[in-house]
């Protein structure tokens, strides 16, 4: 199978080649550095399947100028597929496979990462003390050990997140409206989500990003948190509204925000943008806050994870070339 692999980065090249290179019948990869919009689906021409990532967009119009092009397959190389248009892609044909999971650790761990930063301050501690300032100012945290800590989706990445702060000595409490047995059995408990948002120190997000949950951080909760409470957030940025949090912040309701992902990350993330001016107003806004930590979409960026990114995302090619549906499939029911 022709594959045209879109946003590749050399971590791609290296990580997918490795694992085509051990199949019994490699697919013929062909790596492009753009991401996949409407300008550059045309580079697709050839291929029987398009593989994207997180940030392409593989709207209605897109997925029509692949489909006409002869592309059967879409392989998203992530868990979330918030930037496919799934029903038009079923109209079309066009069969979608993702990675459910490939390391709920490495985003658990890199959560958890962020909070302790966070609170710590690491972030400027670094800097202070590379310049020689040792003075403790400013720097002060506090104990995770006994703290409150909300879990806002009980999935994979929510039960390994659970299972961290609970061995932090954290008291859990959950919030998912599929709650899981596995979840009470490692000490988290249940409750509304406008229970969880007054009793926790720090709220981390853990769901996907749907219709539903889109900008489920917005003004209203934001104030129904605890006064300088901490919002942590490694899934999508579209469950956080970006100027309800700046407000939030600038009154000090909010008393850090640790992000790994940011509603209008398309145009920022994954690239060296640094000898460029920065045009997103709302983006920079957030970089002055000393209680803000921000990370450029890192959270999945192991080595385990994209071995198993490369080898799942080959394994659902596979199972299509072989004339069947991809392994994991994403489809229409899954958005409805
Ligand atoms: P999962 O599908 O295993 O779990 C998601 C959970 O969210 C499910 O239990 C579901 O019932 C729950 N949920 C759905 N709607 C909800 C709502 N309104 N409120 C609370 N919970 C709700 O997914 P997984 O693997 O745990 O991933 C979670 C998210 O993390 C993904 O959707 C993806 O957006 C993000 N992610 C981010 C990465 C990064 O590098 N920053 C890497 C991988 C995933």
């Amino acid at each position: 199978m022709r594959i045209a692999v879109f946003s590749a980065k050399s971590y791609d090249v290296n990580t997918l080649e490795q694992a085509n290179g051990a199949r019994a019948a490699p697919h013929d990869l062909v790596f492009l550095n753009p991401h996949l919009d409407a300008n550059t689906a045309i580079l697709a021409q050839g291929a029987d399947a398009v593989c994207a990532f997180v940030n392409d967009e593989l709207d209605a119009p897109v997925l029509e100028a692949l489909s006409e092009q002869g592309v059967r397959l879409i392989l998203m190389r992530c868990a979330g597929f918030n930037n496919v248009d799934v029903t038009a892609a079923a109209r079309l044909g066009l069969a979608i496979g993702r990675v459910p999971a490939y390391s709920p650790y490495a985003v658990a761990e890199h959560t958890v990462a962020l909070i302790l930063a966070l609170n710590r301050r690491l972030h400027r501690a670094y800097s202070r003390v590379r310049e020689g300032n040792f003075a403790l100012d400013g720097l002060m945290g506090f104990d995770l050990h006994g703290k409150t800590i909300g879990v806002v989706g009980t999935g994979r990445i929510g039960m390994c997140a659970i299972r961290v702060l609970t061995g932090f000595g954290c008291k859990v409490l959950a919030y998912d409206p599929y709650p899981s047995e596995e979840a009470e059995a490692a000490g988290a408990q249940y409750v509304p989500l406008q229970d969880l948002l007054p009793a926790s120190r720090v709220v981390t997000l853990h769901c996907p990003l749907t219709p539903d949950t889109h900008h489920m951080i917005d003004e209203a909760a934001l104030a129904a948190m605890q006064p300088g409470a901490m919002l942590v957030n490694t899934s999508r940025g579209g469950l956080i509204d970006t100027r309800a949090v700046i407000a939030a912040l600038k009154s000090g309701q909010l008393g850090g925000l640790a992000i790994d992902v940011y509603e209008e990350e398309g145009d920022l993330f994954f690239e060296n943008l640094s000898e460029q001016v920065l045009q997103d107003d709302v983006f920079a806004r957030l970089l002055t806050f000393p209680n803000v930590v921000v990370t450029g979409h890192q959270a999945f960026f192991t080595a385990e994870a994209l071995e198993a990114i490369a080898e799942t995302t080959l394994d659902n090619a596979d199972a299509v070339a072989a004339g069947g549906a991809p392994l994991h499939p994403v489809t229409v029911e899954m958005v409805v």
